[in-house]
Order: structure tokens, then sequence, then C-alpha cells
């Protein structure tokens, strides 16, 4: 399949299952979120003016920004290709403005915003060229990108926890990490969502391209909260499971 047939599946995919992220991890519904990811991005985000968030689901991230930021914040636009998640974020959501659209063609004139956020929205995301591309030239000239990805080393597929009681061994198995891959993983009974993994000198490298440099990069323990939730995690709490990228636009 194509890429750009591959995008509209995958379009779908994510208006049918809308609900599924909603009720499992927005809302506080998710330690990951609430002890760890929004944690990052209300830090990194703070003093911006002008913020869009590509693929911003039901609006948490921005209504962290707005609730922690509300001073300085004067724009504050979501986007994301599901009109069940733009209703959710609109309904959820006071100070921001939702749209319908896409990360490979943004409706917004060049250097219009300060700080631009993509949080776990890249790994399903087919045309990652255009869509970094695109934040590049919306993103004002030593704006902040801030770069949210499961992490593409350590979760590729194929990887995870092994425990093998033939050889009593116990290893962190890392699937192909070279091989750029879609897939469509069944991530709970009847919920179908693509997922594209990339190697992490592939984002480096585009994003460098654009004129995006990485400041500071995070990669941090998965957060108690998660660990808690079964005891095989605590196995792997050295492995971590974001990659967090701030990058600045020269
Ligand atoms: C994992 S959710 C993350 C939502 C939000 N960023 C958050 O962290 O709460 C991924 C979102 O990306 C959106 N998405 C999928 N493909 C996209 C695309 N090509 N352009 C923009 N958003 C996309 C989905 O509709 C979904 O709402």
């Amino acid at each position: 399949m194509k890429n750009k047939e591959m995008e509209l599946v995958n379009q779908e995919l994510w208006e049918s299952h809308a609900k599924w992220w909603q009720e499992n991890f927005s809302d506080g519904a998710d330690p990951e979120y609430e002890e760890q990811i929004l944690p990052i991005i209300e830090n990194w985000g703070m003093g911006h003016t002008s913020v869009l968030e590509i693929g911003t689901g039901e609006g948490q991230v921005l209504r962290r920004l707005l609730s922690t930021t509300p001073d300085s914040l004067r724009l504050s636009v979501g986007l994301d290709p599901a009109q069940a998640q733009v209703k959710v974020a609109k309904a959820r959501t006071s100070g921001a403005t939702f749209l319908r659209g896409i990360a490979t063609q943004l409706p917004f004139l060049p250097d219009c915003f300060d700080l631009v956020v993509a949080c776990l929205v890249f790994e399903h995301i087919l045309e990652v060229d255009e869509a970094i591309s695109e934040v590049a030239r919306v993103l004002a000239p030593n704006g902040t990108f801030i770069f949210l990805l499961n992490h593409p080393l350590l979760q590729t597929p194929g990887s995870g926890w092994i425990d093998d009681h033939i050889l009593m061994e116990q290893y962190w198995r890392i699937g192909e990490y070279l091989k750029e891959d879609v897939s469509i993983e069944e991530v709970q009974k009847d919920v179908f969502i693509p997922f594209v993994h990339r190697p992490l000198s592939r984002y480096i490298n585009l994003l460098t391209r654009n004129g995006l440099y990485l400041q500071e990069m995070l990669e941090p323990p998965p957060p108690q909260g998660f660990l808690d939730q079964a005891w095989e995690y605590r196995e792997a709490a050295s492995i971590p499971r974001l990659l967090a990228m701030r990058m600045t636009k020269r």
C-alpha cells in the first residue's frame, strides 16, 4: 500500500478509535501522561506566546499549557484529522481553538507560532518528510519544537521483555531497529492502530535538514504509576518508553 493510501487508513482508524484513546489515555486515566508526559511539556512550554499542537487528540496537552501559563499564552491552536477528537477537545477545553487538519498541510502562514508540540503523533504519520517541513515552516525563528515519541530504539516492533525459563535468562529484546516499518497493531480487542517505526537518525537528520536543532533530550525511566500497574513492568524499569526532545529553529 502506498503512503497516501495508508495515511487515509490511518485517519479512518483514528476516527473510529478516538473513544478508546480518550477513555484510556486522557483526562487523568494514564499515569505516563500524568506523571511524565504532561510535566515535561509544561516545563519546556513555559514562557511561549503562541502554540500549535499537531495531532492534538482530545486536547489534554493544550489544557495543561493553558492552565500553567495562562499569562503568556495569547494563541493556542490544536489540529487533528479526527472529528471525534476535535469535538471532545472543544467540549473539554476553553481558551483554545481546535481545527480538523493533517500534519502535512498545516493551514497557517509561515513563522506564526513560537511553540509547536507533537506528542506521540509522528509514529502514526506516514509522510514524515512533508510533516517535519511543515513544522519548520510555521515555527518562528528561535521558536521551540517539543517532540515526543515512543522511544524508537527500545520500543521497536518485536521489542519486549523476554523471560526465558529454559535458558534461565531475562533480557529486553530489541526488534529490527534499522528497518523502517508500518504495522497495524491490535492494541486492545478490536482496536487497530497503525504504527510507523523509524530509526532515530532518520528523525534527527530530517529535523536538522529543516533547521530544527536539538537542545535537550530526555529518556526517562517509566514513571512509578506505570510500573505499579503490573509486576512484569518492574523488570524493565530501566528501559525508557519515552523519548522527549526540545528543538530550536535556527
Ligand atoms: C496518540 S494520539 C495523541 C494525542 C495528543 N497529542 C495527546 O498527546 O494527548 C495521536 C493523535 O494523532 C492524530 N493523527 C493521526 N494521524 C495524523 C496526521 N497525519 N496528522 C495529524 N494528526 C494525526 C490522531 O487522530 C490522534 O488524535
